[in-house]
């Protein structure tokens, strides 16, 4: 309560961020929650708790910045490999963070899940199906959360909708593949930001990422603040973006 009091006190006293153009369409990998909890001797699970705690932080900033969109990769495809009981430590952050869908309304954010939701828990698609419903007319920032995302698997659903709907082979272009994406009818992401010193895509949005600009750096997730974000976007404000042209 009292570090609720003081961080609002605080932000009266911040100077407003403001930029001359914002990316339209930020996408984040959120990682670092490991190696983070490690340095501070504490379990994984502390780690993650961190790094929800930190994506409700960016969530919010990103929405109060006029972002239109933000997409957070929260659950891959692969993390089911990890050890049962992270793996349902994570899906209890997100069963949390559902039910506390009045945020949703408050903030004006409308929510949409990106991934295979068939091998999640009944209750988790049920809360899904409950706040995208109740946040689909929020004017405010787009939240895509991916949850159990992965783009070779995204392509391969996308390519088997695509042959089921009996289109010919030459009627297929970059249009249709897009359209039958999980991001169907979303801008691609223009930025994506990947903390904790990887450098890489790690299977995230890589179909819609052709001619994203990326923004990579040590700090690991749970210690990544609103000022981080504001000198990603400065830095993305001065990149010549030539789509392949001169
Ligand atoms: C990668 O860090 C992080 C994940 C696989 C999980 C991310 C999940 C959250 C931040 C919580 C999601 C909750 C909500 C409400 C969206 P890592 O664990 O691989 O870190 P490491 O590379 O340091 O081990």
């Amino acid at each position: 309560m009292c570090a609720y009091l003081l961080g609002v006190i605080m932000s009266l006293f911040k100077k407003e961020t403001t930029f001359n153009s914002l990316p339209e369409h930020i996408a984040i990998i959120m990682d670092g929650n490991g190696r983070w909890a490690k340095k501070r001797s504490l379990p994984r699970s502390a780690g993650h708790v961190a790094g929800s705690k930190k994506f409700k932080e960016i969530a919010r900033y990103c929405n109060k910045i006029g972002l239109h969109y933000l997409t957070v990769y929260a659950f891959s495809t692969e993390n089911w490999k990890r050890p049962k009981e992270e793996v349902d430590n994570i899906m209890n952050l997100l069963r949390e963070y559902l039910k506390d869908a009045k945020n949703f309304k408050e903030e004006n954010i409308c929510l949409k899940f990106i991934g295979d939701r068939e091998p999640l828990d009944e209750d988790i698609k049920l809360l899904i199906d409950d706040v995208e419903e109740e946040s689909k007319n929020a004017t405010g920032l787009k939240l895509n959360i991916a949850l159990n995302y992965g783009g070779r698997d995204e392509i391969v659903n996308a390519v088997r909708k695509i042959v089921k709907s009996g289109i010919s082979a030459d009627c297929i272009t970059d249009e249709t593949i897009s359209q039958n994406l999980y991001t169907a009818g979303m801008p691609d992401p223009d930025f994506i930001i990947r903390p904790s010193g990887e450098y890489r895509l790690s299977n995230y949005l890589i179909w819609q990422s052709a001619y994203a600009e990326y923004w990579f750096s040590d700090i690991l997730w749970p210690d990544f603040k609103t000022k981080h974000l504001d000198m990603a976007i400065e830095d993305f404000n001065k990149r010549n973006r030539r789509y392949g042209g001169i």
